[in-house]
C-alpha cells in the first residue's frame, strides 16, 4: 500500500495552523492519507485480507459483506462489491452502510442482526475511508481533523447461553437524529451539485452533542446487558478528539489505561476509526478472548452508536 503518514507540522506548511494546536484541541499527531491512485476499496481489501487471515478463514467462507464508508470509490455500485470480487466470493451479498463516524458500529450491528436471524454464517463488516478526498484545504477547522484508513472484523454464527459471558456481539444500539444535518456533512451530491462536495463541520457544536449523546448511547448498552461500567475491560471509542474520548472515560469512571486511543496515529478515520482501533489493541495484545469490550461513536446525520462484545 502506498499509504502514507502526514504530520501536522506538514499541514502546517500547507494550512493555516500549527502541530501545537492540533495536539491541544485534538491530540492528533499525525494522519494516514491514501496514495494518489489508491481507492476506499484498496483500503478495504487489504484490511478485508488482514481480518480473514486472523479468522482463519477464505474470501469463499464470507456470505456477508457490510462495509461501511462515506467515501466510496463510486456513486454505485457499492464499494462492498468490490471487495467481494476481490476475496473471491462469488455467492452471498455484499452492500454498504452509509452513517459516517457511527458506521462501522452500523455495519456491525446489521451484520449481527443478519447472522441472529440465520440469514449469514461468517460475515466480514468493514469500516473504510479515503476523507482525503473530501478536505477542503482553505479550511483549518476542518483540514486537519481527519485521514484514510480502513479496518475490518470477522462475525460467525455460534450458539450462546443469552447472557452477557457469550462471546461475540452482545447488544448494538443505533440512533439518528436528521435535524442536525447542516452541522456536519458535505457540500456536494450527486443529486443536488453533482459534485463530491467538502466536509463542513461546526466543531464546538458538534462536540457538545458528541459528549451528552455518547454518554446516554453507552448507558444504554450498559443497561440492556446489566453489566456495569467496571465490567468494560476496554473502551473502544469513535477517534475524533482526544477530549472527547476523555471525558467519556472520566463518565465512565474508568481509567484511562483502559481506554484504546488511536486518534494521535490516525486522527479521525470516520466508519474506520473504531476498527482500526480494535485492530492496534487485539495485535499489541490488550484486547484478548473473553474480554468486554465498549464501542461508541457519533457523526454526521446526526448518527450515534454503541456496541458491547465479549472479544
Ligand atoms: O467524527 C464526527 C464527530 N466529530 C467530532 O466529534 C468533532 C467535534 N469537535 C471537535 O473536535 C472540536 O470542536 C474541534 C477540534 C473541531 C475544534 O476545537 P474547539 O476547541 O472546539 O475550537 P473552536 O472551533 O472553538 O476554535 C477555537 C479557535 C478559533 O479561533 P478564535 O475564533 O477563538 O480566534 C478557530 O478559528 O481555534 C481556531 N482554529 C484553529 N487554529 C489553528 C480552528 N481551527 C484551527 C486550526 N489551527 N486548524
Amino acid at each position: 500500500m502506498c499509504i502514507r503518514d502526514r504530520t501536522n507540522d506538514e499541514l502546517a506548511a500547507q494550512v493555516d495552523t500549527s502541530d501545537e494546536w492540533i495536539v491541544q484541541r485534538t491530540g492528533i499527531r499525525k494522519r494516514h492519507f491514501a496514495g494518489k491512485d489508491e481507492k476506499t476499496s484498496d483500503l478495504a481489501i487489504h484490511a478485508a485480507r488482514a481480518a480473514l487471515e486472523s479468522a482463519g478463514l477464505r474470501g469463499t467462507d464470507i456470505d456477508l459483506i457490510v462495509l461501511a464508508t462515506a467515501t466510496p470509490d463510486q456513486t454505485f455500485p457499492a464499494t462492498a462489491t468490490r471487495v467481494q470480487a476481490a476475496l473471491g466470493m462469488e455467492n452471498g451479498i455484499a452492500f454498504d452502510v452509509q452513517a459516517v463516524c457511527s458506521g462501522f458500529i452500523y455495519a456491525l450491528a446489521v451484520a449481527d442482526n443478519f447472522v441472529r436471524v440465520g440469514q449469514a454464517k461468517n460475515a466480514l463488516v468493514i469500516g473504510a475511508e479515503t476523507f482525503s478526498r473530501i478536505l477542503d484545504w482553505e479550511d483549518r477547522t476542518t483540514s486537519v481533523l481527519f485521514g484514510d484508513g480502513a479496518g475490518a472484523v470477522v462475525l460467525s454464527a455460534e450458539a450462546g447461553e443469552g447472557t452477557s459471558a457469550d462471546h461475540g456481539v452482545l447488544t448494538t444500539h443505533l440512533h439518528s437524529d436528521g435535524r442536525h444535518h447542516d452541522l456536519l456533512y458535505v457540500d456536494g451530491g450527486v443529486s443536488s451539485t453533482r459534485t463530491v462536495g467538502h466536509v463542513r463541520m461546526a466543531g464546538r457544536e458538534v462536540f457538545k452533542h458528541a459528549v451528552v449523546r455518547l454518554a446516554e448511547v453507552v448507558d444504554e448498552a450498559l443497561e440492556a446487558t446489566g453489566l456495569d461500567a467496571a465490567d468494560i475491560d476496554w473502551l473502544v471509542p469513535h477517534q475524533a478528539n482526544k477530549r472527547i474520548i476523555d471525558a467519556m472515560a472520566k463518565k465512565l469512571d474508568l481509567d484511562i489505561a483502559r481506554v484504546v486511543m488511536t486518534v494521535d496515529q490516525h486522527a479521525n478515520t470516520s466508519a474506520a476509526s473504531v476498527p482500526l482501533a480494535l485492530d492496534v489493541a487485539v495485535r499489541d495484545g490488550r484486547i484478548r478472548p473473553g474480554h468486554l469490550v465498549l464501542m461508541e461513536a457519533m457523526g454526521g446525520g446526526f448518527t450515534w452508536a454503541s456496541a458491547l462484545v465479549r472479544w
